[in-house]
């Protein structure tokens, strides 16, 4: 803010500048052609060369003084001024780059607004998409609603290029249309980067990523919680049992402690934008979270099974990212396991046992990203070493 102040402040000093000059120069014309003075008959003057002017004496004292002094002004005007523009000139330019960016930064709002709002929820906090399941043969399957992730902490997860490519390419067997053109989409290579300038206007801060996680996992543990004291009514008693299931799950030699990772890895806030579940376990996005919940998803479409789209509840079978049952041979210890989880997979990079990374693996340990003209910049982490670890556990257990 203080820099866009500070442009317009020189672009003030510019007018004034320009103001006192043409202001000048009127004054000047004025007085040089006496506009308004002249007599009748003053059109007779004497030739110049035969008007009386200053004698030597004159010419070699006063009038040398004034036009050395005059010469010497003008020489510091001229040789202050230079240094000046070569200090500013780098502030000029980034102030004017920072222009740029948050005029990208209003188109990318307008073509989210346009785009996106009605699957991602006004400023990307999340929410539904309806969606057509098909077979392979193109035959409907089942008519669900597929929970679009807030999009508020998706810098986190992927860097600014990974996310052009989701942007360009969309995520096939999703609601998520590819919107680029190198996908067949409408939308230039740069008004995609200006969605992205825009997405990088709602990340959260760490402490509000945190607290969005906190959420999810009370939500799940209120369900624990009660299901294991049916007495338990009042609202301010159930709090203070979430609270100490959550204290005494967190930690590894709990007997909850796989059920606390379980609850991780399904995460439910802002539309499962930090679980693992939507991408790893079948259905989960329309409403597969549990064993009952999909026995009643499947009785309802009774195709989803015939077509094989839906067999049961298997968490970590795959569906976005491949099943993680058996993970131990990919990954041979949880330290390094933990490190991928962390990191996300990079375009090209390979992971794990050497096997080829698609960069479609978030990361969710926060991350550093360097940008032009910003500069570099830290995203807030989702999970902390602790949770990753938790996660990683239930994981090598299914
Ligand atoms: C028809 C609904 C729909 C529209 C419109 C839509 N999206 Fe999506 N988008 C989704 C769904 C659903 C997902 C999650 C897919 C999945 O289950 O993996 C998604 C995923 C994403 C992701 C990946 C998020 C992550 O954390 O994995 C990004 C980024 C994204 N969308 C951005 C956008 C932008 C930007 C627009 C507008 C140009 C847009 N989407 C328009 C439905 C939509
Ligand atoms: C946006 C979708 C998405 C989300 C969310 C996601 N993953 Fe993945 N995951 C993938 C993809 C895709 C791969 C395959 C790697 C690649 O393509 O680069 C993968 C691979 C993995 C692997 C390696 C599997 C193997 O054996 O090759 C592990 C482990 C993993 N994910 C764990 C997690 C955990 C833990 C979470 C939640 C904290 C999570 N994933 C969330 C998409 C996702």
């Amino acid at each position: 803010m203080s820099t866009l102040l500070f442009a317009s402040t020189q672009r003030t000093i510019g007018w004034v500048l320009a103001s006192v000059v043409l202001v000048g120069m009127g004054v000047y014309l004025l007085f040089s052609f006496r506009i308004g003075k002249r007599e009748v008959g003053s059109e007779i003057d004497l030739a110049p060369n035969r008007v009386r002017h200053a004698d030597d004496d004159e010419l070699e004292t006063r009038f040398l003084d004034r036009n050395l002094a005059w010469s010497l002004v003008m020489l510091t005007v001229v040789s202050l001024i230079l240094p000046i523009y070569w200090l500013m000139e780098p502030a000029r330019q980034d102030n004017a780059a920072y222009g740029w960016v948050k005029r990208f930064e209003g188109r990318g709002a307008r073509t989210f607004e346009e785009a996106c709002v009605s699957c991602h929820g006004p400023g990307g906090v999340g929410g539904v998409a309806q969606f057509t399941i098909a077979d392979a043969d193109g035959g409907f399957v089942a008519q669900v609603e597929w929970k679009a992730p807030a999009l508020t902490t998706v810098l986190s997860r992927f860097d600014e290029s990974e996310v052009r490519r989701i942007l360009d390419y969309g995520r096939p067997g999703t609601p998520m249309p590819a919107w680029g053109l190198p996908g067949g989409g409408p939308l230039t290579s740069q008004q995609v980067h200006q969605l992205v300038v825009y997405l990088r206007s709602i990340q959260l801060t760490p402490e509000e990523a945190a607290a969005e996680v906190t959420s999810g996992l009370q939500f799940g543990a209120r369900g624990i919680v009660t299901a294991r004291d049916p007495g338990l009514t009042d609202a301010d008693d159930i709090d203070a049992a979430i609270e100490a299931w959550l204290a005494q799950a967190a930690d590894p030699s709990s007997s909850d402690y796989a059920a606390y990772g379980e609850l991780l890895f399904n995460n439910p806030a802002a539309q499962g934008a930090n679980s693992c579940a939507r991408c790893h376990t079948p259905g989960f996005s329309y409403g597969a979270s549990s064993k009952e919940a999909t026995a009643e998803l499947m009785a309802e479409w009774p195709r989803l099974a015939e077509a094989g789209v839906l067999t049961g509840y298997r968490p970590g079978a795959g569906h976005v990212g491949p099943a993680l049952v058996g993970i131990e041979t990919h990954f041979p210890t949880a330290g390094g396991h933990e490190d991928f989880v962390r990191t996300g997979s990079e375009v090209g990079a390979g992971y794990g046992n050497a096997r080829p990374g698609t960069g479609a693996m978030p990361g969710f340990g926060g991350r550093t990203d360097d940008l032009d003209v910003i500069g570099t910049v830290v995203r807030s982490r989702i999970l902390t070493p602790e949770q990753i670890a938790a996660i990683v556990a239930y994981e090598r257990s299914l």
